[in-house]
């Protein structure tokens, strides 16, 4: 999720690694820390930016050839200068930092407590520590071996790079779904999690695969798989100029951020799908599930995006679990004196956690005895610290002020909701809810192969980009979607756009349809797809330039609207998570042959703290 660096060789250390820190800010972070080894072990960590480590470092200036640094993007535990990484082991002997996630932390938390091994921290990430020191007294065996041994007992992603007191001159690295990557100078070498603080120093690079183990001295390399077989590193040349590396060769973070989506949408559900693949636990549910499971309403609140998602809920909650669902603005519900009661759940939604209205809001309803809970991107923020429970989204940071990954990350959360409680309920046999989460799994992959096609709707957004408006529809799940879609273009290209559930055309905004009026259809194959298809008729008899979103292989639209977009069939509970990754991607194009600030679009903020 956030930032390695490491280093060996010849030169200081402490500047190397930070400036590669400073390097990997722009993937967002809570806090930032650094080890580095001489003849004893220098740690130094704190909550905040890397400039707030480097204040925290000075007056005592740390000499050695030998370090590790790390961005922390919070997932276990809340961002503060003790979770802060580098982790060292009980005994002192091993120093960590990782990216990811430990899945079976609490297990391996608790067999290594009863062995006597204590915890200064709340995260995952400690317990690698921890149990690589144990394997390495117990087992009597090399650094590289224990490290090796331990990985092997850990389920989840990591990116780890760690020392070792005992054997001063070496860095041992390793990973699984978290990236890595080592920069082969002359007598030295650099570890990254991505290339972009190592091109300064090094165009010659090894990427790590998954399950492969570095290990790594001043003048070699020893790269094998985590089950001892000796690999070939392959040696790459760099293609990356130190002028694109500031958002890891994306033009924007908003482009990076749509393109994160495959990859955080499997980090929100991994960990909550137990490895055998037939089972869904959502850990910050355990103490309320009772009350949610016989919960009589649930009320689900957000503001902008986070609403959207929470549209997409009600349709979720009510189909796969029967229970009676209302979505409301927060900024509404905190000043109309609600009615709640003790078998009320309220669900806040909030990629930052710190939206003022949906604090509020969370603050009433907890008030007048609703169970209360969150759904949030930011560890430690002030609506997970207030609410009785909830769910992390873990989609990584987000540093576009419009939302991609946060949302597609939401519906995740609440797909997987929706899908537990209406089992527990008994309104899902066992079949249905296996094949929820089965095709849950796929999602990623379909995105992926919606973003393939990226430059179709680069050319589509060439012909739109001098209109004025633009009209969404949608139907069923793809309503949200339409609001969502038309809330991106509106956002940062400035062009005014409606979102409309299609039916609701007719009562109004079809005054408005002429052939200036662009109207982009979301008409997959679900059970109102005839539907769909007479609006789109409608539309078309106005003139108006129809783009449609539609399932791999339809005909009946493609002779009917101007333009189509496919995306992948899936069952409909989840095809808002495809519909969208369209529309922002258009959006997105849009606004930058308009030639306007994608990320920081005019007047908007990224949180909005204030009423
Ligand atoms: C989305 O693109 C927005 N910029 C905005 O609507 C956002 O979703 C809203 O402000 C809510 O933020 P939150 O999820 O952090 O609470
Ligand atoms: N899961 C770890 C933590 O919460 C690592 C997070 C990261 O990737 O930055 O500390």
């Amino acid at each position: 999720m956030c930032g390695i660096v490491g280093y060996i060789g010849y030169r200081e250390v402490y500047p190397i690694l930070i400036n590669g820190l400073k390097r990997l800010e722009y993937r967002g972070y809570d806090s930032a820390g650094i080890a580095i080894l001489n003849s004893e072990s220098h740690i130094y960590k704190c909550k905040g930016k890397v400039s707030d480590l480097e204040k925290h470092v000075s007056g005592n200036p740390i000499h050695g050839n030998i370090g590790i640094g790390h961005t922390r993007w919070a997932t276990h535990g809340e961002p503060n200068d003790t979770n802060a990484h580098p982790h060292q082991s009980t005994g002192g002997k091993f120093i960590l930092i990782h990216n990811g996630i430990i899945e079976n932390y609490v297990e391996l938390k608790g067999r290594l407590k009863n062995l006597g091994f204590s915890f200064k921290s709340d995260t995952d990430s400690e317990v690698l520590a921890n149990l690589i020191e144990y394997v390495y007294l117990n087992g009597n065996v090399s650094a590289e071996m224990a490290v090796r041994l331990a990985l092997s007992q850990v389920e989840g992603a990591y990116g780890v790079v760690i020392m070792c007191t005992d054997e001063p001159d070496k860095l041992i690295a390793a990973r699984k779904g978290s990236p890595l990557v080592i920069g082969v100078g002359n007598d030295e070498y650099f570890l990254a999690s991505d290339a972009t603080p190592i091109v300064e120093y090094t165009k010659s690079v090894i990427y790590l695969s998954d399950q492969n183990v570095a290990i790594i001295t001043r003048t070699e390399l020893v790269l094998k798989t985590l089950k001892n077989i000796p690999l070939t590193p392959t040696i790459q040349q760099l293609d990356l100029d130190i002028g694109e590396i500031d958002k890891g060769g994306y033009e924007h973070f908003m482009l990076k951020e749509i393109y994160e989506q495959p990859r955080s949408i499997m980090d929100t559900f991994r960990g909550r799908i137990t490895t055998q693949g037939t089972e869904l636990h959502l850990g910050g549910l355990y103490q309320v599930i009772p009350r949610l499971v016989e919960a009589k309403r649930i009320i689900i609140i957000g503001c902008g995006t986070s609403w959207h998602a929470g549209l997409v809920g009600e349709y979720l909650f009510e189909d796969l679990a029967r229970i009676s669902v209302e979505v409301e603005y927060a900024s509404e519900f905190r000043y109309r004196h609600p009615i709640l009661d003790k078998d009320d759940v309220v669900i806040a939604i909030s990629q930052s956690g710190e939206t003022a209205d949906t604090l509020a809001a969370v603050r009433l309803a907890k008030d007048a005895g609703a169970l209360v809970l969150g759904i949030c991107n930011v560890v430690g923020s002030s609506i997970p610290r207030e609410t009785d429970g909830g769910v992390y989204t873990h989609a990584g940071p987000e540093i576009g002020v419009a939302s991609t990954k946060a949302f597609t990350a939401q519906v995740t959360v609440l797909a997987m909701m929706a899908i537990l409680v209406g089992r527990r309920r008994n309104i899902l046999d066992d079949k249905q809810y296996q094949h929820y989460i089965d095709e849950l799994k796929e999602i990623p992959g379909k995105i992926e192969k919606i973003l393939e096609h990226a430059g179709e709707i680069q050319k589509l957004a060439e012909l739109f980009k001098y209109v004025n408006n633009f009209l969404y529809l949608g139907r069923g799940y793809l309503f949200p979607v339409a609001l969502e879609g038309a809330l991106k273009l509106k956002e940062i290209s400035y062009i005014h756009a409606e979102g409309y559930p299609a039916a609701e055309m007719k009562h109004g905004p079809i005054a408005l349809i002429d052939l200036n009026m662009p109207v982009v259809v979301l008409a997959i194959k679900d059970h109102s797809y005839d539907k769909i298809v007479s609006n789109i008729q409608e539309v078309k008899a106005r003139k108006a330039n129809i783009i449609a979103v539609v399932n791999e292989g339809d005909t009946t639209i493609k002779q009917l609207a101007n333009y189509t977009v496919e995306i992948p069939e899936a069952d409909a509970i989840f095809s808002p998570l495809l519909a969208v990754v369209p529309l922002q991607l258009m959006s997105y194009y849009i606004a930058v042959m308009r030639g306007c600030n994608v990320d920081q679009p005019r007047n908007l903020a990224k949180s909005v703290t204030v009423e």
